[in-house]
């Protein structure tokens, strides 16, 4: 074997290896669940398993060893030949990149919160929780009982895929939970049960909470996505709350409009409206959203940090400023919005 690929001329690189998906994708169960998926699941859905697909190929800066389980063939090979056309177009900014420093925001703001002497033990909401493995991957939950809300629909096929890796010897090793306790609660976030159903599941309004609202929010229509907000919010005046989540601006929802509705241009003004006291955004590039990634000054996330966030087209050719923000909220009992 030369030290090229000789099918595109691309050198070989460590970072980027030929796709090799697991045995277990293979076997009879877990085919079928994923044929499930394919048949019955809505777009919204099955953005569940693309976010997993990404954390899967980006497994140099991700340690998500259930993701490509989570994922299945179909969305892995599709970002795989996204990533693959970039390399071989010198893209600055490779298919996948937001998505791996999303997840490592999200995961390193979590193990901050929980490192800290307020949050030790608190319990952790996945809101739109799809794929996420991190109740399986992230050590510092270990004191944490973690809520995976999501469609009935996406949290049994979740759940199929797991007890297919717990039947198989070869992943048996990645399937012990981490969290203190793991708890999936079926709902709609758009319906006004949801809280209800949370805490008929064992979440305790009073104790301190970290709401994890990763990629969903924009999924939702306008109002239902405030009323998230607004009950998250309400918490503040109860215990220690914190919500981190990520933002589309109006631009953003441009990518897909029949997909996309709920958008911010201005989450650090809307969210003390609902009731945070206290708000950090961060962009994509910035020191807290970087991993690394993000050395090009020509990259498109610096080219937009450099300009001003209500700067809605780039001036040097009038496409469309599409940012995404990644926002810590917080708010306790004793603080009052300023
Ligand atoms: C892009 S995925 C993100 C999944 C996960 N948070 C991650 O980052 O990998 C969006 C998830 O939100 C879920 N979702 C969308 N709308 C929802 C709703 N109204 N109620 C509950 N879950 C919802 C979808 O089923 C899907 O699993």
């Amino acid at each position: 074997m030369s030290d090229q690929d000789h099918e595109n001329g691309l050198p070989e690189d460590p970072t980027w290896p030929e796709l090799k998906l697991p045995d277990l994708l293979f076997t009879n169960a877990v085919r079928e669940v994923h044929a499930t998926i394919e048949n019955e699941w809505d777009p919204l859905q099955r953005s569940a398993c693309q976010t997993a697909a990404g954390r899967a190929l980006w497994k140099h800066l991700i340690h998500d060893p259930l993701a490509d389980l989570l994922a299945g063939e179909t969305y892995l090979t599709s970002l795989y030949e996204k990533i693959k056309k970039d390399r071989i177009n010198n893209a600055r900014e490779v298919s996948g990149v937001i998505l791996a420093v999303r997840t490592l925001w999200f995961d390193s703001k979590i193990e901050a919160l929980l490192n800290s002497f307020t949050m030790k033990e608190a319990q952790v909401v996945f809101l739109g929780a799809g794929m996420d493995a991190r109740a399986y991957r992230l050590n510092c939950l270990k004191d944490s009982n973690v809520f995976e809300v999501d469609f009935p629909k996406v949290l049994q096929v979740k759940a199929s895929l797991l007890q297919a890796a717990m039947e198989s010897k070869d992943e048996h090793q990645h399937l012990k939970e981490t969290a203190k306790s793991l708890t999936r609660v079926a709902a709609d976030i758009r319906e006004n049960d949801w809280l209800e159903k949370l805490q008929i599941s064992g979440f305790m309004p009073e104790k301190n909470t970290i709401w994890v609202l990763e990629g969903i929010l924009y999924y939702l229509p306008h109002s239902h996505a405030t009323q998230v907000l607004k009950i998250i919010a309400e918490k503040c005046a109860l215990t220690h709350t914190v919500l981190l989540a990520d933002f589309m601006n109006k631009p953003s929802t441009t990518l897909s409009e029949s997909i996309f509705h709920f958008y911010s241009d201005w989450p650090d003004h809307l969210l003390p409206s609902l009731g945070f006291p206290h708000v950090k955004l961060s962009q994509i590039g910035d020191p807290d959203a970087h991993f690394g990634l993000m050395h090009d000054p020509q990259n498109l996330f610096n080219k937009l940090r450099s300009l001003p966030r209500s700067v809605q087209q780039h001036p040097d050719d009038g496409t469309p400023c599409c940012r995404l923000y990644l926002v810590q909220a917080s708010g306790s009992p004793n603080q009052t919005i300023p």
